[in-house]
């Protein structure tokens, strides 16, 4: 069992089992690493981890378009269901939510959430990691975060994968990077929101050299537009 993971670019991913696919925190226009555009997406199911312009993104319009599921947090899914979204499912911190093909359960992140809505601010809910089981396999999307010492537990689920932020400033960058992937403990890690903006510029290569001299998991950065078989 394998799921095909591809990198849209800071913290967008496109998962597929061969099925169906799942985009998690489609920004695609507006962001400068985009190789792709939110027109070009297909999606059965949408996962946002919080409600920041930078990981909301394309997914009203991919919705709209594709009738993709949106799944995200509770308050961040009332406030797109009042914009007029069909089928948008809110959960919260410690609770699973089953879609076709997989399910995904809501973590800790600890992060803000605020929403720029065409120059209205609103702060619908709290931010969230993902624990995604899909096409066979385990996949954690921390989301943005610092690092907090509960990833242990999340590395106690069985992590096939774990895509983390590295790029500091506005999440964990890579020293707390290296002792989150002690505590998640993931076959594989695969590094995030980086290199997007100028402020988040970091050596993802030395990242993957020290997160592989201290653990046993090995590190796979992708470039925009690269994909990455998750399982075998
Ligand atoms: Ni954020
Ligand atoms: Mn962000």
């Amino acid at each position: 069992m394998s799921v095909e993971l591809t990198y849209l670019g800071h913290s967008a991913f496109q998962l597929t089992d061969g099925e169906t696919t799942v985009l998690v925190d489609p920004f695609l226009t507006g962001n400068p690493a985009a190789t792709t555009s939110a027109d070009a997406l297909s999606a059965d199911t949408i996962l946002i981890t919080h409600a920041h312009n930078d990981h909301v993104g394309d997914a009203p319009a991919i919705a709209k378009r594709t009738g993709a599921t949106i799944i995200t947090v509770n308050e961040l899914a009332n406030y797109l269901s009042g914009k007029g979204l069909k089928n948008v499912i809110g959960g919260n911190h410690g609770g699973t939510i089953s879609f076709t093909g997989g399910s995904v359960k809501f973590t800790q992140a600890w992060h803000s959430s605020v929403y720029n809505d065409d120059g209205k601010l609103v702060a619908p809910g709290v931010p969230a990691g993902l624990v995604v089981r899909y096409g066979g396999v385990t996949i954690y999307f921390a989301g943005d975060t610092a690092l907090f010492s509960d990833m242990q537990l999340i590395g106690d689920e069985g992590l096939d994968a774990a895509v983390i932020p590295i790029g500091d400033h506005f999440t964990m960058g890579p020293a707390d990077g290296v002792r989150a992937a002690k505590f998640l403990k993931a076959k594989t890690v695969i590094p995030c929101h980086y290199n997007t903006f100028p402020a988040i510029e970091q050596d993802a290569g030395a990242f993957k050299a020290s997160v592989e001299r201290e653990t046993s998991s090995t590190v796979v950065p992708l470039k925009p537009g690269e994909s990455f078989t998750v399982g075998h």
